[in-house]
Protein backbone atom coordinates (compact mmCIF):
# COMPACT_ATOMS: atom_id res chain seq x y z
CA UNK A 1 0.00 0.00 0.00
CA UNK A 2 1.32 3.29 -1.23
CA UNK A 3 0.54 6.47 0.76
CA UNK A 4 -0.63 8.53 -2.47
CA UNK A 5 -4.17 8.92 -4.67
CA UNK A 6 -3.91 8.08 -8.09
CA UNK A 7 -6.16 10.65 -10.40
CA UNK A 8 -7.36 10.05 -13.35
CA UNK A 9 -9.01 13.72 -15.30
CA UNK A 10 -11.28 12.04 -18.00
CA UNK A 11 -10.96 15.76 -19.86
CA UNK A 12 -7.04 14.86 -20.70
CA UNK A 13 -6.49 11.25 -19.88
CA UNK A 14 -3.74 12.06 -18.05
CA UNK A 15 -3.13 10.41 -14.75
CA UNK A 16 -1.48 12.21 -11.41
CA UNK A 17 -0.14 10.51 -8.50
CA UNK A 18 -1.13 12.72 -5.36
CA UNK A 19 0.93 11.76 -1.95
CA UNK A 20 -1.28 11.63 1.28
CA UNK A 21 0.43 12.40 4.43
CA UNK A 22 -2.01 12.89 7.80
CA UNK A 23 -5.14 11.55 5.88
CA UNK A 24 -5.10 14.61 3.49
CA UNK A 25 -3.50 15.81 0.08
CA UNK A 26 -2.66 19.20 -0.54
CA UNK A 27 -4.71 21.24 -2.70
CA UNK A 28 -1.46 22.48 -4.47
CA UNK A 29 -0.86 19.10 -5.51
CA UNK A 30 -4.29 19.52 -7.35
CA UNK A 31 -4.12 22.79 -8.72
CA UNK A 32 -0.82 20.56 -10.92
CA UNK A 33 -4.00 18.90 -12.61
CA UNK A 34 -4.77 21.06 -15.39
CA UNK A 35 -6.45 20.67 -19.02
CA UNK A 36 -3.54 22.86 -20.74
CA UNK A 37 -1.18 25.06 -19.82
CA UNK A 38 -3.15 28.40 -20.03
CA UNK A 39 -6.09 27.07 -18.01
CA UNK A 40 -6.27 27.30 -13.70
CA UNK A 41 -5.21 24.31 -12.39
CA UNK A 42 -7.89 22.12 -10.80
CA UNK A 43 -8.95 23.56 -7.00
CA UNK A 44 -11.49 22.52 -4.38
CA UNK A 45 -14.80 23.87 -3.66
CA UNK A 46 -15.50 23.72 0.18
CA UNK A 47 -17.73 26.65 1.38
CA UNK A 48 -17.40 26.42 4.93
CA UNK A 49 -14.24 25.02 5.57
CA UNK A 50 -16.45 21.23 5.68
CA UNK A 51 -13.87 19.17 4.65
CA UNK A 52 -10.35 21.20 4.61
CA UNK A 53 -7.57 21.62 6.91
CA UNK A 54 -6.51 24.87 7.49
CA UNK A 55 -3.77 24.31 9.40
CA UNK A 56 -1.82 22.16 11.74
CA UNK A 57 -2.49 22.30 15.67
CA UNK A 58 -1.36 20.36 18.51
CA UNK A 59 -3.73 22.80 21.12
CA UNK A 60 -7.25 20.91 20.68
CA UNK A 61 -7.99 17.41 19.47
CA UNK A 62 -11.60 16.33 18.76
CA UNK A 63 -13.36 13.30 17.51
CA UNK A 64 -16.73 14.33 16.61
CA UNK A 65 -18.34 10.10 16.37
CA UNK A 66 -16.93 9.73 19.54
CA UNK A 67 -17.53 13.01 21.65
CA UNK A 68 -14.01 13.44 22.31
CA UNK A 69 -12.49 16.71 23.09
CA UNK A 70 -8.75 17.16 24.44
CA UNK A 71 -7.01 20.20 25.23
CA UNK A 72 -3.15 19.43 24.05
CA UNK A 73 -4.14 16.03 25.35
CA UNK A 74 -5.83 15.89 28.36
CA UNK A 75 -9.58 14.92 28.50
CA UNK A 76 -12.07 17.71 29.12
CA UNK A 77 -13.93 16.16 31.52
CA UNK A 78 -10.56 15.53 33.89
CA UNK A 79 -10.05 19.25 33.26
CA UNK A 80 -13.59 20.22 34.17
CA UNK A 81 -13.29 18.03 37.13
CA UNK A 82 -9.82 18.65 38.44
CA UNK A 83 -8.21 21.92 37.18
CA UNK A 84 -9.06 25.57 37.13
CA UNK A 85 -9.60 27.82 34.71
CA UNK A 86 -5.96 29.62 34.63
CA UNK A 87 -4.63 26.11 34.64
CA UNK A 88 -6.04 25.50 31.15
CA UNK A 89 -4.87 28.81 29.69
CA UNK A 90 -1.54 28.10 30.91
CA UNK A 91 -2.27 24.38 29.37
CA UNK A 92 -3.21 26.03 26.07
CA UNK A 93 -1.14 28.87 25.75
CA UNK A 94 1.84 26.94 26.73
CA UNK A 95 0.80 23.76 25.55
CA UNK A 96 2.08 21.54 28.69
CA UNK A 97 0.92 21.91 32.59
CA UNK A 98 2.47 24.45 34.65
CA UNK A 99 4.90 23.27 38.08
CA UNK A 100 3.84 24.78 41.15
CA UNK A 101 6.21 27.73 40.53
CA UNK A 102 5.04 28.74 36.86
CA UNK A 103 1.55 28.29 38.13
CA UNK A 104 2.30 30.65 40.87
CA UNK A 105 4.24 33.18 38.05
CA UNK A 106 1.45 32.79 35.88
CA UNK A 107 -1.44 33.46 37.86
CA UNK A 108 0.34 36.60 39.83
CA UNK A 109 1.02 37.77 36.02
CA UNK A 110 -2.75 37.89 35.20
CA UNK A 111 -4.04 39.46 38.26
CA UNK A 112 -1.56 41.98 37.85
CA UNK A 113 -2.73 42.66 34.39
CA UNK A 114 -6.63 43.11 34.96
CA UNK A 115 -6.43 46.54 35.20
CA UNK A 116 -7.01 48.95 31.92
CA UNK A 117 -5.75 52.01 30.84
CA UNK A 118 -8.57 55.12 32.48
CA UNK A 119 -9.06 56.13 28.69
CA UNK A 120 -10.65 52.91 28.02
CA UNK A 121 -13.27 53.53 31.01
CA UNK A 122 -14.01 56.52 28.94
CA UNK A 123 -14.40 55.36 25.64
CA UNK A 124 -16.54 52.60 26.80
CA UNK A 125 -18.67 54.84 28.35
CA UNK A 126 -19.41 56.38 25.27
CA UNK A 127 -21.81 53.77 23.98
CA UNK A 128 -24.86 53.67 23.81
CA UNK A 129 -27.13 53.46 26.72
CA UNK A 130 -28.22 50.35 24.85
CA UNK A 131 -25.49 48.93 23.26
CA UNK A 132 -25.09 45.32 22.95
CA UNK A 133 -22.24 44.20 25.40
CA UNK A 134 -20.47 41.81 22.46
CA UNK A 135 -20.32 45.35 20.53
CA UNK A 136 -18.31 46.64 23.48
CA UNK A 137 -16.41 43.81 23.80
CA UNK A 138 -15.46 43.80 20.28
CA UNK A 139 -14.85 47.56 19.96
CA UNK A 140 -13.01 47.55 23.41
CA UNK A 141 -10.42 44.66 22.47
CA UNK A 142 -9.76 45.99 18.91
CA UNK A 143 -9.02 49.99 20.91
CA UNK A 144 -6.32 47.94 23.28
CA UNK A 145 -4.11 47.83 20.13
CA UNK A 146 -3.73 51.49 20.19
CA UNK A 147 -2.88 51.26 24.05
CA UNK A 148 -0.68 48.25 23.03
CA UNK A 149 1.03 49.91 19.95
CA UNK A 150 4.25 47.11 20.15
CA UNK A 151 1.86 44.93 20.33
CA UNK A 152 2.54 44.61 16.61
CA UNK A 153 6.05 42.90 17.14
CA UNK A 154 4.93 39.53 16.51
CA UNK A 155 8.03 37.32 15.83
CA UNK A 156 9.12 38.26 19.48
CA UNK A 157 8.66 35.81 21.79
CA UNK A 158 8.78 37.89 25.00
CA UNK A 159 6.58 40.74 23.19
CA UNK A 160 3.78 37.73 22.17
CA UNK A 161 3.60 36.74 25.72
CA UNK A 162 2.54 39.96 27.53
CA UNK A 163 0.17 40.85 25.32
CA UNK A 164 -1.51 37.21 25.74
CA UNK A 165 -1.10 37.58 29.46
CA UNK A 166 -2.95 41.18 29.09
CA UNK A 167 -5.15 40.16 26.95
CA UNK A 168 -6.69 36.99 29.58
CA UNK A 169 -6.38 39.45 31.87
CA UNK A 170 -8.52 42.07 30.76
CA UNK A 171 -11.19 40.16 29.02
CA UNK A 172 -12.93 39.91 32.34
CA UNK A 173 -12.59 43.61 33.12
CA UNK A 174 -13.50 44.66 29.44
CA UNK A 175 -16.76 42.30 29.77
CA UNK A 176 -17.61 43.11 33.16
CA UNK A 177 -17.28 46.99 32.18
CA UNK A 178 -19.51 46.20 29.24
CA UNK A 179 -22.45 44.66 31.40
CA UNK A 180 -22.33 47.67 34.08
CA UNK A 181 -22.62 49.70 31.17
CA UNK A 182 -26.05 48.44 30.11
CA UNK A 183 -27.30 48.39 33.52
CA UNK A 184 -26.53 52.07 34.23
CA UNK A 185 -23.96 51.28 36.90
CA UNK A 186 -20.66 52.00 38.09
CA UNK A 187 -17.82 50.32 36.35
CA UNK A 188 -15.87 48.21 39.39
CA UNK A 189 -12.29 47.85 38.96
CA UNK A 190 -10.48 44.83 39.34
CA UNK A 191 -10.08 42.82 43.17
CA UNK A 192 -6.46 41.31 42.87
CA UNK A 193 -7.29 39.32 46.09
CA UNK A 194 -9.52 37.27 44.93
CA UNK A 195 -9.67 34.83 41.60
CA UNK A 196 -9.55 35.18 38.30
CA UNK A 197 -13.54 34.33 38.06
CA UNK A 198 -14.27 35.30 41.70
CA UNK A 199 -12.91 38.68 40.31
CA UNK A 200 -14.75 38.65 37.43
CA UNK A 201 -18.24 38.06 39.53
CA UNK A 202 -17.38 40.85 41.75
CA UNK A 203 -16.94 43.47 38.64
CA UNK A 204 -20.09 42.60 37.88
CA UNK A 205 -21.64 42.32 40.93
CA UNK A 206 -20.22 44.29 43.21
CA UNK A 207 -22.70 47.61 44.54
CA UNK A 208 -21.95 49.11 47.70
CA UNK A 209 -20.67 46.81 50.40
CA UNK A 210 -16.42 47.11 50.35
CA UNK A 211 -15.43 43.34 49.00
CA UNK A 212 -18.08 41.30 47.05
CA UNK A 213 -17.35 37.85 47.30
CA UNK A 214 -19.66 35.26 45.54
CA UNK A 215 -20.77 31.86 46.47
CA UNK A 216 -17.94 29.31 45.82
CA UNK A 217 -19.64 27.07 44.41
CA UNK A 218 -21.18 29.88 41.60
CA UNK A 219 -17.95 30.41 41.24
CA UNK A 220 -16.28 26.81 40.71
CA UNK A 221 -19.55 26.42 38.25
CA UNK A 222 -18.30 29.75 36.28
CA UNK A 223 -14.90 28.39 36.36
CA UNK A 224 -15.99 25.19 34.69
CA UNK A 225 -17.59 27.07 31.72
CA UNK A 226 -14.91 28.74 31.13
CA UNK A 227 -12.80 25.62 30.78
CA UNK A 228 -15.39 23.82 28.45
CA UNK A 229 -15.12 26.78 26.00
CA UNK A 230 -11.70 27.54 26.45
CA UNK A 231 -10.95 25.76 23.13
CA UNK A 232 -12.55 24.02 20.20
CA UNK A 233 -9.98 23.61 17.16
CA UNK A 234 -11.22 25.19 14.12
CA UNK A 235 -14.10 26.69 14.94
CA UNK A 236 -15.82 29.91 12.87
CA UNK A 237 -14.16 32.92 15.12
CA UNK A 238 -10.90 30.55 16.17
CA UNK A 239 -10.57 30.38 12.06
CA UNK A 240 -11.42 34.22 12.22
CA UNK A 241 -8.46 34.83 14.32
CA UNK A 242 -5.98 32.96 12.33
CA UNK A 243 -7.38 34.41 9.08
CA UNK A 244 -7.59 38.03 10.49
CA UNK A 245 -4.01 37.11 12.21
CA UNK A 246 -2.34 35.87 9.12
CA UNK A 247 -1.85 39.12 7.87
CA UNK A 248 0.55 39.37 10.65
CA UNK A 249 -1.30 42.28 12.56
CA UNK A 250 -1.24 42.44 16.12
CA UNK A 251 -3.11 39.97 18.12
CA UNK A 252 -5.79 42.54 19.64
CA UNK A 253 -6.64 43.07 15.98
CA UNK A 254 -6.71 39.44 15.69
CA UNK A 255 -9.31 38.75 18.35
CA UNK A 256 -11.44 41.48 17.96
CA UNK A 257 -12.36 39.74 14.63
CA UNK A 258 -12.91 36.06 16.76
CA UNK A 259 -15.56 38.16 18.96
CA UNK A 260 -17.23 40.02 15.98
CA UNK A 261 -17.19 35.98 14.39
CA UNK A 262 -18.56 34.82 17.99
CA UNK A 263 -21.50 36.82 18.00
CA UNK A 264 -23.72 35.47 15.68
CA UNK A 265 -26.22 33.38 16.68
CA UNK A 266 -25.00 30.16 14.73
CA UNK A 267 -22.10 30.20 16.98
CA UNK A 268 -21.57 31.74 20.44
CA UNK A 269 -24.89 33.75 20.14
CA UNK A 270 -27.00 30.56 20.33
CA UNK A 271 -27.15 30.21 23.73
CA UNK A 272 -28.72 33.88 24.07
CA UNK A 273 -31.15 32.44 20.95
CA UNK A 274 -31.79 28.94 22.96
CA UNK A 275 -33.41 31.16 26.34
CA UNK A 276 -35.24 33.16 23.68
CA UNK A 277 -36.57 29.64 22.08
CA UNK A 278 -37.45 28.28 25.38
CA UNK A 279 -39.32 31.48 26.38
CA UNK A 280 -41.04 31.50 23.25
CA UNK A 281 -42.40 27.87 23.58
CA UNK A 282 -43.31 28.83 27.25
CA UNK A 283 -44.95 25.12 28.48
CA UNK A 284 -44.38 21.85 28.21
CA UNK A 285 -47.84 21.26 26.22
CA UNK A 286 -46.24 23.96 23.09
CA UNK A 287 -43.82 21.72 22.04
CA UNK A 288 -44.95 19.31 20.02
CA UNK A 289 -46.12 22.52 17.81
CA UNK A 290 -42.73 24.20 17.90
CA UNK A 291 -41.16 20.64 17.34
CA UNK A 292 -43.20 20.15 14.08
CA UNK A 293 -42.54 23.62 13.45
CA UNK A 294 -38.63 22.80 13.10
CA UNK A 295 -39.10 19.61 11.13
CA UNK A 296 -41.18 21.78 8.58
CA UNK A 297 -38.09 24.18 8.21
CA UNK A 298 -39.69 27.19 9.82
CA UNK A 299 -37.03 27.18 11.99
CA UNK A 300 -33.97 25.38 13.99
CA UNK A 301 -34.01 23.67 17.16
CA UNK A 302 -31.05 26.44 18.74
CA UNK A 303 -28.73 24.63 20.92
CA UNK A 304 -29.01 21.52 18.55
CA UNK A 305 -26.49 20.39 16.11
CA UNK A 306 -22.51 20.42 15.34
CA UNK A 307 -20.22 20.79 12.53
CA UNK A 308 -18.11 18.23 14.18
CA UNK A 309 -20.06 16.42 16.88
CA UNK A 310 -22.13 13.71 15.67
CA UNK A 311 -23.20 11.42 18.38
CA UNK A 312 -22.62 14.13 21.56
CA UNK A 313 -21.50 17.21 22.79
CA UNK A 314 -19.30 16.16 25.87
CA UNK A 315 -19.34 19.74 26.81
CA UNK A 316 -23.18 19.66 26.76
CA UNK A 317 -22.63 16.27 29.36
CA UNK A 318 -20.57 18.40 31.83
CA UNK A 319 -22.92 21.47 31.71
CA UNK A 320 -25.58 19.44 32.59
CA UNK A 321 -24.38 18.32 35.47
CA UNK A 322 -22.95 21.92 36.83
CA UNK A 323 -26.77 22.60 36.37
CA UNK A 324 -27.82 21.11 39.34
CA UNK A 325 -24.56 22.59 41.46
CA UNK A 326 -25.73 26.07 40.42
CA UNK A 327 -29.79 25.48 40.93
CA UNK A 328 -29.04 24.29 44.10
CA UNK A 329 -27.35 27.87 45.08
CA UNK A 330 -29.62 29.92 43.15
CA UNK A 331 -33.30 28.01 42.43
CA UNK A 332 -34.01 25.77 39.81
CA UNK A 333 -34.69 27.78 36.92
CA UNK A 334 -38.27 26.94 35.08
CA UNK A 335 -36.86 26.66 31.55
CA UNK A 336 -34.81 23.48 33.05
CA UNK A 337 -38.30 21.24 32.92
CA UNK A 338 -38.86 22.40 29.20
CA UNK A 339 -35.15 21.89 27.70
CA UNK A 340 -35.30 18.65 29.59
CA UNK A 341 -38.80 18.24 28.07
CA UNK A 342 -38.05 19.19 24.54
CA UNK A 343 -34.38 17.47 24.34
CA UNK A 344 -36.13 14.17 25.17
CA UNK A 345 -38.59 14.66 22.71
CA UNK A 346 -36.21 15.71 19.81
CA UNK A 347 -33.93 12.58 20.68
CA UNK A 348 -36.46 10.24 19.77
CA UNK A 349 -37.91 11.90 17.26
CA UNK A 350 -36.56 10.85 13.60
CA UNK A 351 -35.64 13.80 11.94
CA UNK A 352 -33.22 14.67 14.69
CA UNK A 353 -31.89 10.96 14.56
CA UNK A 354 -31.60 11.15 10.54
CA UNK A 355 -29.47 14.08 11.06
CA UNK A 356 -27.61 12.93 14.33
CA UNK A 357 -29.01 16.48 15.69
CA UNK A 358 -27.80 16.42 19.57
CA UNK A 359 -27.72 19.29 22.48
CA UNK A 360 -24.28 20.89 21.70
CA UNK A 361 -22.66 23.25 24.57
CA UNK A 362 -25.40 25.74 24.07
CA UNK A 363 -28.75 24.36 24.86
CA UNK A 364 -27.84 24.37 28.95
CA UNK A 365 -24.88 27.15 28.95
CA UNK A 366 -27.99 29.60 28.42
CA UNK A 367 -29.58 28.23 31.74
CA UNK A 368 -27.01 28.22 34.06
CA UNK A 369 -26.37 31.81 32.66
CA UNK A 370 -29.40 33.24 33.73
CA UNK A 371 -29.52 31.66 37.19
CA UNK A 372 -26.40 33.97 37.55
CA UNK A 373 -28.72 36.75 36.48
CA UNK A 374 -27.05 37.11 33.71
CA UNK A 375 -29.57 39.19 30.76
CA UNK A 376 -29.34 36.92 27.38
CA UNK A 377 -27.04 39.58 26.26
CA UNK A 378 -24.01 38.59 27.98
CA UNK A 379 -24.20 35.02 27.41
CA UNK A 380 -21.24 35.45 24.62
CA UNK A 381 -19.45 37.49 26.38
CA UNK A 382 -18.86 34.83 29.12
CA UNK A 383 -18.13 32.59 26.25
CA UNK A 384 -15.27 35.10 24.45
CA UNK A 385 -13.67 35.42 28.37
CA UNK A 386 -13.44 31.52 28.27
CA UNK A 387 -11.93 30.99 24.42
CA UNK A 388 -9.77 33.74 24.72
CA UNK A 389 -7.15 31.59 26.07
CA UNK A 390 -7.86 29.05 22.61
CA UNK A 391 -7.58 32.08 20.57
CA UNK A 392 -4.48 33.41 21.72
CA UNK A 393 -2.57 29.34 21.41
CA UNK A 394 -4.15 29.13 18.22
CA UNK A 395 -2.58 32.61 17.22
CA UNK A 396 0.86 31.91 18.84
CA UNK A 397 1.00 28.36 16.67
CA UNK A 398 0.24 30.18 13.72
CA UNK A 399 2.55 33.04 14.15
CA UNK A 400 5.36 30.51 14.45
CA UNK A 401 4.17 27.97 12.49
CA UNK A 402 6.35 28.27 9.20
CA UNK A 403 3.88 26.44 6.33
CA UNK A 404 1.43 29.35 6.89
CA UNK A 405 0.59 31.84 4.33
CA UNK A 406 -1.67 34.91 4.34
CA UNK A 407 -4.98 33.78 4.50
CA UNK A 408 -6.66 33.94 0.85
CA UNK A 409 -8.92 31.75 -0.77
CA UNK A 410 -9.78 31.48 -4.20
CA UNK A 411 -12.93 31.77 -5.89
CA UNK A 412 -15.80 30.40 -8.26
CA UNK A 413 -15.96 33.34 -10.14
CA UNK A 414 -19.91 33.68 -11.70
CA UNK A 415 -20.19 37.63 -12.33
CA UNK A 416 -20.14 39.02 -15.82
CA UNK A 417 -16.80 39.22 -18.08
CA UNK A 418 -15.71 42.28 -20.24
CA UNK A 419 -18.91 44.50 -20.41
CA UNK A 420 -18.23 48.10 -21.52
CA UNK A 421 -18.62 50.88 -19.32
CA UNK A 422 -20.66 53.44 -20.58
CA UNK A 423 -20.17 56.92 -18.30
CA UNK A 424 -23.48 57.95 -16.11
CA UNK A 425 -23.93 60.71 -17.71
CA UNK A 426 -24.83 58.78 -21.09
CA UNK A 427 -26.94 56.14 -19.30
CA UNK A 428 -28.76 58.62 -17.59
CA UNK A 429 -29.57 60.86 -20.45
N1 LIG B 1 -32.43 22.37 14.14
C1 LIG B 1 -33.04 21.78 13.09
N2 LIG B 1 -32.39 21.26 12.04
C2 LIG B 1 -31.05 21.34 12.05
C3 LIG B 1 -30.34 21.92 13.12
C4 LIG B 1 -31.09 22.45 14.19
N3 LIG B 1 -30.47 23.01 15.23
N4 LIG B 1 -29.02 21.87 12.86
C5 LIG B 1 -28.90 21.26 11.67
N5 LIG B 1 -30.12 20.93 11.19
C6 LIG B 1 -30.41 20.20 9.96
C7 LIG B 1 -30.16 21.09 8.75
O1 LIG B 1 -31.34 21.79 8.40
C8 LIG B 1 -29.78 20.05 7.72
O2 LIG B 1 -30.93 19.38 7.31
P1 LIG B 1 -31.08 18.89 5.77
O3 LIG B 1 -29.99 17.87 5.59
O4 LIG B 1 -32.44 18.35 5.69
O5 LIG B 1 -30.85 20.13 4.92
C9 LIG B 1 -28.96 19.04 8.52
O6 LIG B 1 -29.47 19.14 9.87
C10 LIG B 1 -27.46 19.30 8.52
O7 LIG B 1 -27.23 20.61 9.06
P2 LIG B 1 -26.17 21.65 8.51
O8 LIG B 1 -26.74 23.03 8.66
O9 LIG B 1 -25.72 21.23 7.15
O10 LIG B 1 -24.99 21.42 9.52
P3 LIG B 1 -23.77 22.39 9.76
O11 LIG B 1 -22.65 21.52 10.19
O12 LIG B 1 -23.53 23.27 8.57
O13 LIG B 1 -24.28 23.34 10.93
C11 LIG B 1 -24.72 24.20 13.06
C12 LIG B 1 -23.92 23.16 12.25
C13 LIG B 1 -24.21 24.15 14.52
C14 LIG B 1 -24.47 25.61 12.50
C15 LIG B 1 -26.22 23.83 13.00
O14 LIG B 1 -26.43 22.55 13.56
C16 LIG B 1 -27.10 24.86 13.67
O15 LIG B 1 -27.46 25.87 13.06
N6 LIG B 1 -27.47 24.63 14.98
C17 LIG B 1 -28.25 25.62 15.71
C18 LIG B 1 -27.34 26.73 16.20
C19 LIG B 1 -26.46 26.29 17.35
O16 LIG B 1 -26.92 25.66 18.30
N7 LIG B 1 -25.16 26.68 17.29
C20 LIG B 1 -24.20 26.39 18.34
C21 LIG B 1 -23.13 25.47 17.87
S1 LIG B 1 -22.16 24.83 19.26
C22 LIG B 1 -21.36 26.21 19.88
C23 LIG B 1 -20.32 26.74 18.97
O17 LIG B 1 -19.38 26.01 18.65
O18 LIG B 1 -20.43 27.90 18.59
Amino acid sequence: MTDSLTVRDNRTGLEYDVPILDGTIKAGDLGKIRTDDDEPGLAVYDPGFTNTASCRSSVTYIDGEKGILEYRGYPIEQLAEGSTFLEVAYLLIHGALPTKAEYEAWVHEITYHTFVHENVKSFMQGFRYDAHPMGILMASVGALSTFYPDAGRISDADNRHIQVVRMIAKMPTLGAWAFRHAQGKPYVYPDNDLSYTANFLSMLFKMSESKFEADPRLVKALDILFILHADHEQNCSTNAVRSVGSSQVDPYSAVAAGVGALYGPLHGGANEAVLKMLRRIGSKENIPAFIEGVKNGNEKLMGFGHRVYKNFDPRATIIKKACDDVFEVTGVNPLLAIAKELEKIALEDEYFIKRKLYPNVDFYSGLIYEAFQFPPEMFTVLFAIGRTPGWLAQWVELVQDKEQKIARPKQIYTGDRRLDFVPASERWA
